[in-house]
């Protein structure tokens, strides 16, 4: 559909599938009743504000996360060997919003939930963005399977495995409809669910339900992004019903709260 192409014109959203940029496309078109002509013709005000729509739809699921350096990751990346240090990985984190926000406590935060769950043999990442980067701060060399949105980032993340020697994989995956994943020690789903919720309502029951790892780690931020007011536990009341009978127990960073529960 030309109107799809017309919305990945954008740089950010060049990478993402067109079924997913579909399902927002479809949304606004329902919505707002556009005739065959006004979806033909770029120029008028309809057609304008369902593209105008979409795109800021993706930047809240997708394009608000990439930083400046995201455009170098193919670079950053290449540059990797086994002798790579911190310093290389941390520029990497850099690049989105929630790995650079967690550089610093990252250390202390793997600390903390190795402490409950004990250390993993392996891993499962889910909407991963860069989180796997932070490899070096585990302590621990567990098999690591990701799983993120777009071929060009999981891509990328193989490449990053490659080249610094771990044994791991990414897979590209829209969550809120594909999901059959390996059992593991740990399941990370950090600042992922209220994103998959808004995709598709609904979606995080269902992949709750297909996640056989042993403990499954959910992280929320806990304060907004702009104005750094905390957000109310009442917005996470959801996520909490969902978990029904399961155990959690909290472990807190500045800005994100994190619920580990025996799966
Ligand atoms: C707030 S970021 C969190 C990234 C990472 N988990 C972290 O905390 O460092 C949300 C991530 O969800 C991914 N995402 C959004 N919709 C998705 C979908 N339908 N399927 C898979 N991943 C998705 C985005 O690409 C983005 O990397």
């Amino acid at each position: 559909m030309e109107l799809i192409e017309e919305i990945k014109k954008k740089v950010e959203y060049r990478s993402l599938p067109d079924a997913f940029v579909e399902g927002f496309l479809s949304a606004e078109l329902k919505e707002r009743k556009l005739t065959e002509e006004e979806i033909k013709n770029p120029k008028n005000r309809n057609h304008k504000a369902v593209v105008s729509s979409v795109r800021s739809k993706l930047r809240e699921v997708y394009g608000a996360f990439l930083l400046n350096d995201y455009r170098k990751l193919p670079e950053l990346i290449n540059r990797l060997d086994e002798t790579a240090e911190v310093n290389d990985f941390v520029r990497i984190l850099k690049a989105h919003r929630s790995t650079k926000e967690r550089v610093k406590v990252y250390p202390f935060l793997y600390e903390q939930i190795f402490k409950i769950t004990g250390k993993p043999k392996s891993i499962l990442d889910l909407a991963c963005g860069l989180n796997p980067v932070s490899y070096c701060f585990l302590g621990c060399h567990p098999e690591y399977y990701a799983y993120e949105l777009t071929e060009r980032d999981a891509d990328l993340l193989n490449q990053f495995f490659m080249k610094v020697k771990i044994k791991g994989k990414c897979d590209a995956a829209d969550l809120t409809k594909n999901g059959k994943f390996p059992k593991t020690d740990l399941c990370f789903l950090f600042k992922a669910v209220d994103t998959l919720e808004t995709v598709q309502k609904g979606s995080v029951k269902s992949l709750l339900s297909k996640i056989k790892s042993e403990w499954l780690v959910v992280s929320f931020p806990s304060k907004s992004l702009g104005g750094k007011k905390p957000i109310p536990a009442s917005k996470r009341k959801w996520f909490e019903r969902l978990l029904e009978k399961k155990e959690w127990q909290i472990v807190e960073t500045e800005n994100e709260l994190f619920y580990i529960v025996k799966n």
